[in-house]
């Protein structure tokens, strides 16, 4: 504890040091006080918890406390702190005021008004103990009343509140405001980051018509591993060593899947599998890829200013890359045009890109970049463009979240070629699965069809091992040789 905040702490008059202004003027007071703290930040469990019947007049109390501490605190004292030792420095002087000014009733819920009161001054308020929280994965803000959560694969409506429409919109303009950006009237949605990497979306009204509404992606500390999409069941280890050749040997991977199925989780995982010597340039929208290796030049897309100019999209990053030098470009997700500009990169030497676009089965994908590719407006024939992707990708990693939450690769499918107009080809993995209630957990495994992929020339060439293909199906046949179950996903 440094010489300040210990006289802070210990000085009942607390404002006289650290942003020490004295009483604020009224206005000044009135108008923070409209930045109150939210009801019930995790719907009021936890320790020093409120019982329900004190709720209002435990809300009213903070959003008072807080307009005064607003009101008191000299912000520009303290400019140029990192936000720790910001709350390490502020802690205790709120602790003490709160001590002094928190009726008796609420004595057991001291440490959680310092708590709440701390989230609201220096953090994103009420969003803040779901933050904390490692098992949600997801929080979804729709309007000042209902947030959403997703924890182990499931939505749930949280307890958590914003006080109002103002409240959640200063949290929002928070957020957008440290990765310097903005959202108002005329630029109403935004994308943007926390300091922790979660990917933020936010959109206001007049667009969103329900009050504002915000999406948080939450990834784990740890960016998941090979080891525990197995520990999951998302994959097998056979599966792993044939997508770890597949990377290591250069072939052309897509991921596809759903919103939130996992796609980007898969990408970075692949990615883990590049070599240490390569140079990797990675292009993304919002960068939410956490690359392990040295040699990586991380490149992002630009909005649009006010005046509408300035924009850098995927396609204008993807062409400056090929000037870059790159051994691998792994680009984000392909939305758009781009999906022409990544096929070309592929079919001319960039041999090991990786990608990931929203479809629902390897045919899907396969169409889906056909639609990307007719949006870069080229006016190519669509047989053109088949042949195009039939050249390009070797490999489509299908991801999927199942019913029960569960994330999974459903399908790994190797592009073979083409058989007149028609792209052809082939599952190397499968994963087959049902439920025997209805909503309830899925039972099921993946299954190696037994098909060598025509790549594996190309892999072992590369030096790479390969899984038995085989192996995995006689060993099945041999064990449950009636058992019939639907293919998942199909
Ligand atoms: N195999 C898995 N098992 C459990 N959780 C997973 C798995 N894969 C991803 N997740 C979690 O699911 C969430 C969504 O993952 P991810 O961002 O990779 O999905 P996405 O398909 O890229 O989503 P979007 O379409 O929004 O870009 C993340 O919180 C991630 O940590
Ligand atoms: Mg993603």
């Amino acid at each position: 504890m440094n010489e300040t905040t210990k006289s802070l702490s210990e000085e009942s008059g607390f404002m006289s040091r650290l942003g020490a202004k004295g009483k604020a003027p009224e206005a000044k007071a009135k108008q923070e006080k409209a930045a109150p703290a939210a009801a019930g930040a995790d719907g009021g469990q936890g320790p020093g918890a409120v019982p329900a019947s004190l709720r209002q007049r435990w809300e009213d109390l903070k959003e008072e406390l807080h307009g005064e501490l607003l009101g008191r605190l000299n912000f520009d004292e303290v400019e140029g702190l990192a936000e720790h030792e910001l709350a390490d420095r502020l802690r205790p002087s709120i602790h003490q005021f709160v001590v002094e000014n928190l009726p008796s009733e609420f004595g057991e819920s001291t440490t959680r008004m310092v708590d709440e009161l701390m989230d609201e001054l220096l953090g994103l308020g009420p969003m803040e103990p779901l933050l904390r929280n490692e098992s949600i994965s997801e929080i979804m803000v729709n309007g000042k009343d209902n947030v959403y959560i997703e924890q182990k694969g499931k939505l749930v409506l949280s307890g958590v509140k914003f006080r109002d429409e103002g409240h959640l919109r200063r949290i929002i303009d928070r957020i957008v405001t440290r990765v310097g950006r903005r959202v108002d009237e005329s630029t109403p949605m935004v994308d943007a980051r926390l300091h922790d990497g979660s990917r933020v979306n936010a959109i206001i009204p007049p667009l969103a018509l329900d009050g504002s509404s915000l999406t948080v992606r939450r990834f784990p500390k740890h960016a998941l591993k090979p080891e525990d999409l197995i520990k999951f069941g998302s994959v097998t280890p056979d599966m792993i060593t044939f997508l770890k050749a597949c990377v290591g040997g250069a072939a052309n991977v897509v991921v596809s899947g759903g919103t939130g199925s996992g796609k980007t989780t898969l990408l970075n995982m692949l990615s883990g599998f590049i070599g240490n010597d390569e140079r990797i340039i990675t292009i993304e929208d919002s960068a939410e890829l956490r690359l392990q290796q040295e040699h990586v030049v991380r490149l992002e897309t630009r909005p649009p200013n006010v005046e509408g100019k300035g924009e850098v999209s995927m396609r204008d990053l993807l062409k400056n890359t090929l000037r870059m030098r790159p051994d691998r470009i792994i680009v984000g997700e392909c939305r758009s045009g781009e999906a022409l500009d990544m096929l070309q990169a592929m079919n001319t030497g960039h041999d090991g890109s990786l990608t990931t676009l929203h479809a629902n089965t390897p045919r899907d994908a396969v169409s889906r970049l056909g639609v990307m590719v007719a949006m870069a407006g080229m006016d190519l024939p669509e047989k053109a463009i088949r042949a195009q992707i039939a050249s390009a990708v070797h490999i489509i990693v299908q991801a999927a979240r199942l019913m029960d939450g569960s994330r999974r690769v459903t399908h790994i499918t190797e592009i073979t070629g083409m058989e007149g107009e028609t792209v052809t080809m082939q599952d190397i993995y499968v994963f087959e699965g049902h439920s025997d209630t209805p909503g309830g957990k899925i039972q099921g495994k993946h299954r190696a069809t037994g098909i060598r992929p025509k790549v594996s020339d190309k892999l072992i060439a590369h030096g790479q091992t390969l899984p038995n293909f085989d192996a995995d199906l006689a060993a099945e046949k041999a064990k449950e040789p009636q058992q019939k179950k639907s293919s998942w996903g199909d």
